[in-house]
């Protein structure tokens, strides 16, 4: 069932990480943004889609314990942790919006980051194996990062995120300002770390190429889930063609 040439396929041949959400509600201050939000993500791609101020962000941030949450959260049906360094422990890793990543460090000293729970040797056995999996960054290892064109920073990021090997990978608005072929592109790379065997959770507003290789959606609005289905299905949806694609869905 494994074969060890498929790339992004370190360490994962344990089983595939599930993440069960009842009731989350987080926020900033006294108002919550996000209010009794369950859902789940299974093994495979499921993408979070929304307008902007949905609260996408929050969510992956509760998650990853950036800001408190209320609400339970399973990971393998096991309560997650709420301090960051236990919930990366656990195998959960997130690539912020926005990448952040250190402008003024090479390619790999941001990588290095990705490790920082890993001891030394573990740490260059895992980079070793990420810029196998991203074979255009073996040549700009030396590259300050912030030199780097935006898909470029964008590859880097995701890279970063799975030194760590992770078991679920977050990824939040991978396509943000990137050129369509690069949009492609990291839609793709998410596409295969998924088919390798990491769960991938993905906010995207990207609609149609997210739905196009996603397994799963959920549509969140103002705090709430507001539509959820097969990736298929949602993209058929009118929910999906009236308030993101600007039209009605085709009768086919
Ligand atoms: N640090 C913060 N302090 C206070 N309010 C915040 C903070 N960050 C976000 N918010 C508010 O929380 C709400 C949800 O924001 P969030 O960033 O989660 O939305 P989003 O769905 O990720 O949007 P976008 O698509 O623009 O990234 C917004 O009303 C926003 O103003
Ligand atoms: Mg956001």
């Amino acid at each position: 069932m494994w074969h060890s040439d498929t790339p992004f396929e370190h360490g994962v041949a344990t089983r595939r990480a599930r993440l069960r959400v009842i009731g989350l509600s987080a926020g900033y201050g006294p108002l919550p943004v996000l209010r009794d939000v369950s859902f789940e993500v299974k093994p495979g791609l499921t993408v979070i889609l929304g307008p902007n101020g949905a609260g996408k962000t929050t969510l992956l941030r509760a998650l990853t314990g950036l800001i408190p949450r209320g609400g339970e959260v399973l990971l393998d049906g096991e309560e997650l942790p709420e301090k960051t360094h236990e919930i990366v422990q656990r195998g959960i890793a997130l690539v912020p919006e926005g990448r952040q990543l250190f402008g003024q460090m090479t390619v790999d000293d941001n990588l290095e980051l990705g490790g920082w729970l890993l001891t030394k040797p573990q740490r260059a056995e895992r980079i070793e194996g990420v810029l196998n999996d991203f074979p255009k960054l073996r040549e700009r290892r030396a590259q300050l990062a912030g030199t780097m064109s935006g898909g470029e920073q964008q590859m880097v990021a995701v890279a970063r995120a799975m030194v760590s090997s992770p078991r679920l990978l977050m990824l939040d608005e991978p396509s943000l300002g990137l050129a369509p072929r690069m949009v492609d592109e990291l839609l793709a790379i998410a596409r295969r770390i998924a088919d390798a065997g990491t769960t991938v959770l993905m906010v995207e507003q990207n609609v149609k190429k997210a739905l196009a290789v996603a397994d799963r959606g959920y549509v969140l609005e103002r705090g709430s889930l507001v539509a959820s289905g097969p990736a298929a299905l949602l993209a058929r949806s009118s929910v999906i063609h009236e308030t993101y694609l600007g039209n009605a869905p085709r009768s086919t």
